[in-house]
């Protein structure tokens, strides 16, 4: 098959849909792959690389569209793509098609085979092509909750680790799943004493299990929640609802309870947040202020580690590449059911649910 790399256009957006170690599995599977020019520059990837890896690297965006069946990328494509892309043309990426009508109808219209990184999910009920990136953003809360406790930022001043004499400081993480998990295991290893909260306690027994003792669980709800903000130093919201906006667990109320230069870090912001005050920012202008409160909430965070993002994003979006390319979009879903959950739009059909009843379309696909 011939699979195609164009460079990313959405603002900001310096990931990459393939390594160059990707590009070189697909090579000797018998494929071809065209890379756009630069594509990699933001992760770090020269064209050279990705020509030492055996691919073909052509100038412009519309020569890979045009010369590609299989289009392998990262974000969703944005209004300037819309013409490039070709009737029956395989696109995999994330798509979050039920925010953007316009999106769906214009990928209708295009009549390509739409198959969204976000809806692949495994036998457990997992999203796996999500996974990564909330491993980065649980990672990546702690570095950035530990930078914006800095004075000069306007944090309270504390160092998470301590240091011989002086107590650590206090993280509070709200969510015990991927995000959580994987901030508490950063928060632990600087020293800082944390606190994670679930209502799942199947989570809470596990996160008890494998975290050293200064990681402490506790079964999330209002009181104890409210207990626990008036002394923690950063407070890190990782819950999330499936198909749901996230839950209000800190109410505007509750800053005033907050000690001055309390930092929260949000990163369930793209699901409306977990905290009443959160509102979206970005990598340019990541914070702002309610009430001496820090809060940070990058609405996509990944984006600011882009070499390790394109990295673990590649990792596990690869077998399933050389599944599309070895058979075919059709023979290959066919043959693993999680994979099938990732079509989206067939040929200019809506084929998941959850999109037709986003946008009240059921008579029109009935
Ligand atoms: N901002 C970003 O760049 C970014 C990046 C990756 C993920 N995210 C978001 O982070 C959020 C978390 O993702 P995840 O992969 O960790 O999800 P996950 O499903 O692995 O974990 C969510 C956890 O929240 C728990 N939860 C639900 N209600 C709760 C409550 N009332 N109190 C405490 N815990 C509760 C669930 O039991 C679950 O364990 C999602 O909204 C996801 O979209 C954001």
């Amino acid at each position: 098959m011939i699979v195609g790399i164009p460079k990313e256009i959405k603002n900001n957006e310096s990931r990459v849909g393939m390594t160059p170690a990707g590009v070189f599995e697909l090579i000797k599977n018998n494929h071809t792959v065209y890379v756009q020019a630069s594509a990699g520059e933001g992760s770090g990837f020269s064209n050279n690389d990705y020509q030492k890896a055996g691919a073909t690297v052509l100038d412009t965006i519309a020569e890979v569209y045009a010369i590609s069946e299989m289009i392998v990328k990262v974000k969703e494509p944005i209004e300037e793509e819309y013409g490039l892309i070709k009737e029956g043309q395989i696109l995999f990426t994330y798509f979050h098609f039920a925010s953007s009508e316009p999106l769906t109808k214009a990928m209708i219209k295009a009549k390509a085979i739409c198959i969204a990184y976000e809806t692949v999910e495994d036998e457990e009920g997992t999203l796996p092509l999500l996974t990564p990136m909330s491993e980065v953003a649980g990672r990546l809360a702690v570095q950035q909750g530990a930078k914006y406790l800095e004075k000069p930022v306007k944090g309270r001043g504390v160092l998470l680790g301590g240091v011989p004499g002086v107590a650590p400081g206090k993280v509070l993480v709200l969510g015990a799943g991927v995000v959580g998990i994987q901030a508490a295991k950063m928060a632990a290893g600087l020293g800082a004493h944390v606190t994670i909260m679930d209502i799942n306690m199947k989570r809470l027994r596990y996160v008890n299990d494998v975290m050293p003792p200064h990681v402490v669980t506790e079964f999330s709800n209002e009181f104890n929640i409210r207990k626990h903000i008036k002394n923690h130093d950063l407070i890190i919201g990782g819950v999330l609802l499936k198909g749901a906006k996230a839950p209000n667990l800190i109410t505007r109320d509750m800053l005033k309870e907050m000690r001055p230069g309390t930092v929260i870090v949000d990163v369930a912001v793209d699901q409306g947040g977990c905290v009443e005050t959160t509102r979206p920012t970005t990598h340019e202008d990541p914070i702002y202020i309610i009430d001496d409160v820090v809060h940070y909430t990058v609405a996509n965070m990944p984006g600011a580690v882009p070499y390790t993002s394109t990295i673990a994003l590649t990792n596990v979006t690869l077998p399933y590449c050389l599944k599309l390319a070895n058979l075919g979009w059709e023979d290959a879903c066919n043959k693993d059911a999680c994979l099938k959950k990732g079509l989206n739009i067939i040929a200019g059909k809506v084929v998941y649910k959850e999109i037709i009843e986003a946008f009240g379309w059921e008579k029109a696909f009935a």
